[in-house]
């Protein structure tokens, strides 16, 4: 399968990292300007808008995509899923502690414009701080139930 992410302060990554090696599969960056934080949280306040972005191309019919909750909108992720298209996709949101249904499911709503099947999975950036082995051992049985032999 194939395992997306993208982050601003390094959760995202180190999720990407730890479940990437667990399922051996290469993360792959969405990668974006270096912004201030500023600039971010104020785009994050605007519905819908996009970025430029750059990415390797998907080259399995199923994906992961490892991002963080931003307000209403993180620029990066709001384009990938605009552009990209799976057979499979299971959205993997780590928030910081507020509104993070709502959220999903904006995103989750996106990416059924592209995407046939689409899951979300939440994951609290404190708990994952506190307690990696177990919230990778509950993302990774996620993974294997949302893709079973397929992935
Ligand atoms: C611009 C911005 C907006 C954010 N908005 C929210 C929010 O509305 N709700 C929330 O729970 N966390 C919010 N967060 C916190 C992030 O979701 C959380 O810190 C996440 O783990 C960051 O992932 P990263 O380290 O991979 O960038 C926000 C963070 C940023 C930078």
């Amino acid at each position: 399968m194939d395992l997306y992410f993208f982050s601003y302060t390094g959760t995202c990554q180190s999720i990407a990292k730890e479940l990437g090696s667990l399922l051996k599969s290469t993360p792959r960056a969405i990668k974006t300007y270096k912004l201030p934080y500023f600039l971010w949280l104020i785009f994050s306040f605007i519905p819908n808008l996009q970025v430029k972005i750059s990415y390797e191309k998907p080259t399995s019919p199923y994906g992961v995509v490892i991002f963080p909750k931003w307000t209403f909108n993180c620029p990066p992720i709001t384009t990938f899923l605009r552009e990209v298209s799976f057979k499979k996709l299971l959205l993997v949101i780590c928030y910081g502690g507020w509104r993070e249904k709502p959220y999903g499911e904006y995103y989750k709503n996106l990416a059924l414009r592209k995407s046939k099947e689409v899951k979300i999975y939440y994951i609290k950036r404190a708990s994952w701080e506190r307690n990696k082995a177990s919230e990778l051992e509950r993302l990774e049985e996620t993974v294997l139930k949302t893709f079973g032999e397929e992935g």
